[in-house]
């Protein structure tokens, strides 16, 4: 049991990444707090993985909001006692061009992806120093390294959360607490289901492993992450893209 004894939350935990991750989680013996916006979804799945006996509790959360997050920071203390793993995972698409991005849509890509990372690790540190330690997990995206046409806004918001994730692993690294990035390529997941099959095989083509990822396959980079097995490793960004940024 690779996280036996530790309690996580999993913010956007009812979607594809999030939700394979906090199987994941559970399946290694870790209390897991699902925060999402989607309450549906949070609270289905929360409900499954209790009947499986498994421990878990939904907790609402919309990342944009400052005082949510503490909300769920005391929460999570109240039930379980600590927060020893955050993966900020929640985020939103956006493809559009440059030109054709409003300030409204550029405002938004922000404060989801990159201010809701930005109070996630924020909360999370506070907390983890009177621990004693954790990890952060702040899901970037390759997105977050090479740029695309069609991205401007997704694209400036993920590589935010890249440098964001190395300032706060050099500040926070001798308070033991470990905070990496993840770059997944191309997942099949909620966020990309609903994009035509021309787009859909031209961000497959660009992946030389030839298909697109599954959500476990960066559950699998999250455990890495989140267990003592990458206690060296911190500041670091864990391209799960199958060799696309190899280029
Ligand atoms: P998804 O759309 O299935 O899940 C996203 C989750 O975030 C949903 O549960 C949604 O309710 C939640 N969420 C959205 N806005 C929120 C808010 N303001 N507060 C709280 N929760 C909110 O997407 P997926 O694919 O699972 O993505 C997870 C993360 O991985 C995102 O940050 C995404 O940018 C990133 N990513 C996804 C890739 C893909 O190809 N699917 C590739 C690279 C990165």
């Amino acid at each position: 049991m690779r996280l036996d004894g530790k309690v996580a939350i999993v913010s956007g935990g009812a979607g594809g990444i999030g939700s394979a991750t906090v199987r994941r989680f559970v399946q290694e013996s870790a209390s897991v707090v699902i925060a999402d916006v989607q309450a549906d979804e949070a609270e289905a799945l929360t409900q499954l993985l209790r009947k499986q006996g498994y421990s878990v509790t939904f907790m609402p959360l919309d990342v944009t909001d400052e005082n949510q997050w503490e909300q769920v920071m005391k929460a999570t203390i109240q039930t379980y006692g600590r927060a020893d793993i955050l993966v900020n995972n929640a985020g939103i698409l956006l493809l559009e061009s440059l030109v054709d991005t409003s300030l409204e849509m550029w405002n938004r890509l922000m404060d989801v992806n990159s201010t809701g990372a930005f109070l996630g690790t924020r909360e999370a540190v506070r907390v983890m120093r009177a621990n004693g330690g954790g990890s952060i997990i702040n899901m970037s995206s390759t997105a977050g390294i090479v740029g695309s046409a069609m991205a401007s806004a997704y694209d400036a918001s993920k590589a935010s959360v890249r440098l964001l994730t190395k300032a706060a692993a050099v500040a926070y690294a001798k308070d033991g607490i470990r905070i990496n990035s993840i770059h997944p390529g191309f997942i099949e997941s909620p966020m990309t289901s609903g994009l035509d099959e021309a787009t859909r095989r031209a961000f497959v083509n660009l992946h030389p492993i030839g298909r697109a990822g599954r959500p476990e396959e960066i559950a699998n980079a999250c455990l890495f992450l989140a267990s003592d097995e990458s206690s060296f490793v911190t500041g670091a960004e864990l391209v799960v893209d199958g060799g696309f940024t190899a280029q």
